[in-house]
C-alpha cells in the first residue's frame, strides 16, 4: 500500500511540454544531472517523468508493454536505476483508454499486468491520461481500476491522474487513489492560457487538498517558445520572465503539483531564479494543504489585481496579489476581509516572498502598485501593532 504519497503536491519535471515524442535515455539521464548538479532536487523536485511516446507500437508476444529499443536500447529498468542512484525517483506514463493520446498501446484492460511491469521496472510514479476511452464504461471506474492495481502492485507508485477535468473529475477523483488530478486541458506558452487555467480552478479550490491534489497542468516557466510542438509553444509563443514568475506564483499558492515543462539542461539564470524560489516552493509544500480562496469579492471576471489567500501551518498567511491587466494597476486588501478585525490591535508583518526581505509592519490594509502581468506574494506574520 502506498506510503503518504501526496502529502504535499508533488514536484518533478515532465517530458512532454518541451519534448513530446522525441525522448529518449540521455535525455533523461541528462536531466536527472541536471536536477542534481543546478539545485532542483534539494529545492524538493523529485520526480522525472517521461510521458507519451515511450513505448513500441504493439505489446509483446506475453501481452506486456515494451520500450521502444531505438530511444531507450537499455530499457525501463537500466533507466529507472539510473534515476534512483541519483536520488530521484522515475515516472512514467500510459492511459486509461484503448491507446494513449499519441496513439502508442495503453493499459484499458491490462491495469493488473502493467501496474506489476511498471513495479518490476522499479516506477515511482504513473501519470494516467483519458483518450480513447471505451465507450460504455465510466471514466470513475477505468481510474478505479488502475488505482486499485497501483496499490497493490507491491511497490510505492504515485497515480498522476490525467483525465482534464471531464466528467466531473473532481466529484470522483479521490475515490480512486490519486495523489493529483489534472483538472484542464493542456497548457500552452503563453500568457492567456496560464491565465485562463488559473481561473477555470478557483471554485475547485475545496475539491483537492492532502493525498490528491489539483494538478492545473505541467509549467511552461523556462520555455520561452522552446517546444518542439506548434500548439504547446514553438516559435512565437513563449512568455516574459515576469509571467513565468506569476505562473510559477499562482500555482505554487493554489497547490497545484510543481512539474516543469522546460528543457533544464539550457536554463536561464532568471528561469533558475523562479523554479528554485524556496519561499514560493514553502508555499506550495506547506504541510497542511489549505485550500486558497480569492479575497476579492468582485471574483475572476475582468481584469485588474485578484487576490489569492493561503493559511500556512505556523499562523502565517500567504497572500498573493496578480496583475492580470496589461497596465500597471494598484493592488490593496483590507485585513478585515481575512478574519482580522484593526480594533485587535493587531496587524500583520509582510514578508516579499520575491524580494526576500521583510516590509515590515502593516495595520488594517496593505497596498502596492504592481506592473502588468506581475504579481506580488507575500508571507504576512500576525504581530501586535
Ligand atoms: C494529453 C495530456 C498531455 C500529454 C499528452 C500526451 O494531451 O493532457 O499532458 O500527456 O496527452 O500525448
Amino acid at each position: 500500500m502506498p506510503k503518504n504519497l501526496g502529502k504535499t503536491p508533488p514536484m518533478g519535471w515532465n517530458s512532454w511540454n518541451t519534448f513530446t515524442h522525441a525522448i529518449n535515455e540521455e535525455l533523461v539521464k541528462g536531466v536527472a544531472d541536471v536536477m542534481v548538479e543546478s539545485g532542483l532536487k534539494d529545492c524538493g523536485y523529485e520526480y522525472v517523468v517521461i510521458d507519451d511516446c515511450w513505448s513500441l507500437k504493439e505489446r509483446d508476444a506475453n501481452g506486456r508493454l515494451q520500450a521502444d529499443p531505438e530511444k531507450f536500447p537499455s530499457g525501463m529498468k537500466a533507466l529507472a536505476d539510473y534515476v534512483h542512484s541519483k536520488g530521484l525517483k522515475f515516472g512514467m506514463y500510459s492511459c486509461a483508454g484503448t491507446h494513449t493520446c499519441a496513439g502508442y498501446p495503453s493499459s484499458f484492460e491490462h491495469e493488473f499486468e502493467d501496474a506489476a511491469t511498471f513495479a518490476e521496472w522499479g516506477v515511482d510514479f504513473l501519470k494516467y491520461d483519458y483518450c480513447f476511452k471505451p465507450e460504455g464504461i465510466p471514466g470513475h471506474l477505468l481510474y478505479k481500476r488502475m488505482g486499485m492495481a497501483l496499490r497493490n502492485c507491491g511497490r510505492d507508485i504515485l497515480f498522476s491522474a490525467c483525465s482534464w477535468g471531464a466528467d466531473n473529475t473532481h466529484d470522483w477523483i479521490r475515490q480512486t487513489g490519486a495523489q493529483m488530478f489534472r483538472s484542464t486541458g493542456d497548457i500552452q506558452d503563453n500568457w492567456n492560457s496560464i491565465v485562463n487555467l488559473a481561473k477555470s480552478q478557483f471554485d475547485r479550490q475545496s475539491q483537492q487538498g492532502v493525498y490528491c491534489w489539483n494538478d492545473i497542468d505541467m509549467l511552461v516557466v523556462g520555455m520561452h517558445g522552446g517546444s518542439n510542438n506548434g500548439f504547446i509553444g514553438g516559435d512565437g509563443m513563449g512568455c516574459t520572465d515576469i509571467e513565468y514568475k506569476s505562473h510559477f506564483s499562482m500555482w505554487a499558492i493554489m497547490n497545484s503539483p510543481l512539474m516543469i515543462g522546460c528543457d533544464v539542461r539550457n536554463m536561464t539564470d532568471a528561469t533558475k531564479e523562479i523554479l528554485m524560489n524556496k519561499d514560493i516552493i514553502a508555499i506550495n509544500q506547506d504541510p497542511e494543504g489549505r485550500a486558497a480562496y480569492v479575497l476579492d469579492s468582485s471574483g475572476w471576471a475582468g481584469i485588474g489585481v485578484k487576490i489569492i489567500i493561503k493559511a500556512l501551518e505556523n499562523g502565517d498567511y500567504a497572500v498573493g496579489l496578480f496583475n492580470f491587466g496589461d497596465h500597471r494597476a494598484q493592488g490593496t486588501f483590507a485585513f478585515w476581509d481575512m478574519g482580522l478585525p484593526t480594533a485587535s490591535g493587531l496587524g500583520f508583518e509582510m514578508y516579499d516572498c520575491w524580494e526576500h526581505k521583510t516590509e515590515g509592519k502593516f495595520s488594517e490594509r496593505y497596498t502596492v502598485d504592481i506592473d502588468a502581468h506581475d504579481c506580488k506574494v507575500l508571507r504576512a506574520k500576525l504581530v501586535k501593532m
